[in-house]
């Protein structure tokens, strides 16, 4: 995944590098670099660093880090340990170029058979390394200036890369191609930024050219930027202008990204459906459903693709869209699907949901789906990734930029974006009564409402959170629309916490997972007041029959399940096809508490990048 910086200009490039390198540190988080031709003597100077940017920030201390061209990457490792000798940058044998890298190069083990064949040596264990070497070895041997040795070097590689590589001798150069993997160009006054996304960019410049597959961007001090491809055909830039709000990248007086992201829902939400919903919560209109509705309403099924969390709003897309549509939809990981073979042709609406808009199996997903002629929807929400430009139309879902690895706000705005999608469609396609209809948007638009009234529960989640640290498994249950939400309860406490945490369908208990109850297993129920209550109550009662601990999500007033569970955690009422918007909060704060209790990197856990560029 690895997040990439790179600075070309009149100022000291380091500071600009390393407040970079912090914004993307959601992306890997193993080791960082840097790469700086000093000011002074002209030295390519390389240093790096196991662990996050600030470990590399101590052992710059006493180094010479001066220079107004730069490079600078965060690692989450693919091939190669994390270690100080596998962190980019990369140099070349010579030490005269240096090379950060995202993504993978699939046929590296070949490539560098034939450079040792040829005497050169590998520092690292890195696919990325051998990049650097190739790229040295066509440079010098056919006597090439740098861009035509990384074009012809990139034409021999297989597989996905964002690159950035500064030469000793130029100074005044930086040469950064992508395919598969993101670019984004930064274009300010007589200087130029290079990142992995926008966010380490936005504070000098609002003007950005998002790099395409196998693109080139010529980065020359003074001069205008130049695209060519690999084969040196030049590419007009196409300069977009970013809109994103600073405050929005930083912690705002919140102890994490995670916990400042689960408390901006209520205004996320908002976001999400101003210029959609109407004030009066009479009307719902998502404009690529509107443009598009022909296409959609003759679709033979729906199919979603996403991962993770992604996936979890995915199967409420599902329950939404069939039951308010009529159209049967399918959900796929996008991992399965892209490597099966799929069923799938010009007759399919292909839904991809993505928060990065860069998972490398969503965006694979896609590219399998497009060539087969099926109409390809995003909901995304990183404005101009790749997902969003692959796709023939889609919605962002509008929530600003997502930093803590668990993903929180995202999911609540995808399933925001997924109801509007189900509802605009459903009144297009008449399969809605006007009652119902109303009924929905209007309670769509008190949801920001009653989420803050569930944030106020933070204090009495964080309390009982003290309880289970003790826990090494934990289960998830839910029915229906709460089923998505018990899993993705679960995943959340997995990914911070590093308990074992399982969801199911709370009626698949008994047919295996019920073994595993006795009284040290806790058990969360989501058991707010809707069609299936009284069946998840007789769920409720065959855990406690069984000294399992229960720890209840219920609606407001309950009385019954009060007296069975042994920890009720009271929500707000609302309609069954919303409940997840208000269900999947507290399960957030849950997971976030126990995880703070038990010490963890709630926002950077183990293991884990924010952006899965890799297959
Ligand atoms: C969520 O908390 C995860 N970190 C992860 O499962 C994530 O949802 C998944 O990698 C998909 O990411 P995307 O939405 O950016 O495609
Ligand atoms: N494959 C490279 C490495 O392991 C880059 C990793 C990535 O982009 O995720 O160093």
């Amino acid at each position: 995944m690895c997040g990439i910086v790179g600075y070309i200009g009149s100022r000291e490039a380091y500071p600009i590098l390393v407040k970079g390198l912090k914004r993307l540190e959601y992306r890997g988080y193993d080791s960082a670099g840097v790469a700086l031709i000093s000011n002074a003597d002209q030295q390519l100077n390389v240093y790096k660093a196991k662990g996050k940017v600030s470990e590399l920030e101590s052992f710059v201390e006493s180094k010479d880090i001066s220079g107004k061209i730069g490079i600078a990457h965060t690692r989450w490792a693919t091939h190669g340990e994390p270690c100080s000798a596998n962190a980019h940058p990369h140099y070349s044998s010579s030490e005269t170029l240096a090379l950060i890298h995202n993504g993978i190069i699939e046929n590296y083990a070949v490539l560098k058979e034939n450079l040792q064949a040829k005497g050169y040596e590998f520092k690292s264990s890195t696919d990325t390394e051998v990049l650097v070497q190739l790229i040295e070895y066509i440079k010098v041997t056919n006597n090439l200036d740098l861009l035509t040795a990384v074009q012809l070097a990139l034409q021999e590689v297989i597989g996905a890369y964002a690159i950035a590589v500064v030469e000793k001798d130029h100074p005044e150069q930086i040469i950064a191609a992508r395919k598969s993997s993101p670019l984004v160009v930064g274009i300010g006054e007589d200087e130029y930024f290079l990142a992995s996304d926008a966010t380490p960019i936005v504070e000098y410049t609002d003007k950005v050219v998002y790099l395409n597959d196998e693109e080139i961007a010529v980065i020359n001090r003074g001069e205008e930027l130049k695209i060519v491809d690999l084969h040196n055909v030049e590419i007009t830039p196409d300069v977009k202008t970013v809109v994103m709000n600073i405050g929005q990248l930083e912690k705002g007086g919140y102890p994490h990204f995670m916990l400042k992201e689960i408390f901006e829902q209520p205004d996320c939400i908002l976001d999400c459906m101003r210029g959609r919903v109407n004030v009066e919560g009479t009307n719902v209109v998502l404009s690529a459903v509107i443009d598009h509705k022909e296409r959609l309403i003759k679709a033979k099924r729906f199919v979603i693709v996403a991962c993770g969390t992604s996936w979890h709003a995915a199967l409420i897309g599902k329950h939404l869209i069939e039951s308010f549509c009529r159209i049967p939809v399918e959900v796929e990981y996008a991992s399965e699907f892209r490597y099966r073979d799929p069923v799938i042709d010009e007759q399919d609406v292909v839904l991809a949901i993505s928060q990065s808009g860069e998972t490398a199996d969503t965006l694979a997903a896609v590219e399998l789906a497009k060539s087969r002629g099926a109409f390809i929807y995003g909901i995304c929400n990183a404005i101009g990734s790749s997902i969003p430009r692959a796709t023939n139309t889609g919605s962002y879902i509008h929530v600003g930029p997502e930093i803590g690895v668990a993903s929180t706000k995202a999911f609540t705005g995808q399933v925001t974006v997924l109801t509007m999608l189900a509802l605009t469609l459903a009144k297009e396609k008449n399969t809605i009564s006007e009652k119902e209809y109303l009924e929905i948007v209007q309670e769509l638009n008190h949801i920001p409402e009653k989420m803050k009234q569930v944030l106020e529960l933070n204090k009495q989640i964080a309390e009982l959170s003290k309880i289970f640290t003790y826990a090494h498994n934990f289960i998830y249950l839910g029915r229906g629309y709460s089923y998505p939400v018990a899993l993705e309860g679960a995943l959340k406490l997995k990914e911070i916490s590093y308990i074992h945490a399982e969801g199911y369908p709370a009626a698949e208990m008994k047919h295996g997972p019920i073994a595993l109850i006795d009284a040290e297993m806790p058990v969360v129920v989501i058991a707010t007041h809707n069609g299936l209550y009284e069946k998840v109550l007789s769920n409720i009662q065959e855990i406690k029959a069984r000294k399992g601990k229960v720890i209840a999500i219920v609606s407001e007033g309950d009385t019954i399940i009060k007296n069975i569970a042994d920890i009720c955690i009271e929500l707000p009422t609302t309609l069954e096809c919303l409940d997840p918007l208000i269900t999947t909060v507290p399960l957030q704060m849950l997971a976030y508490h126990i995880a703070v209790c038990k010490g963890m990197d709630v926002d950077q856990p183990r293991n884990l990048a924010k952006s899965v560029t890799v297959e």
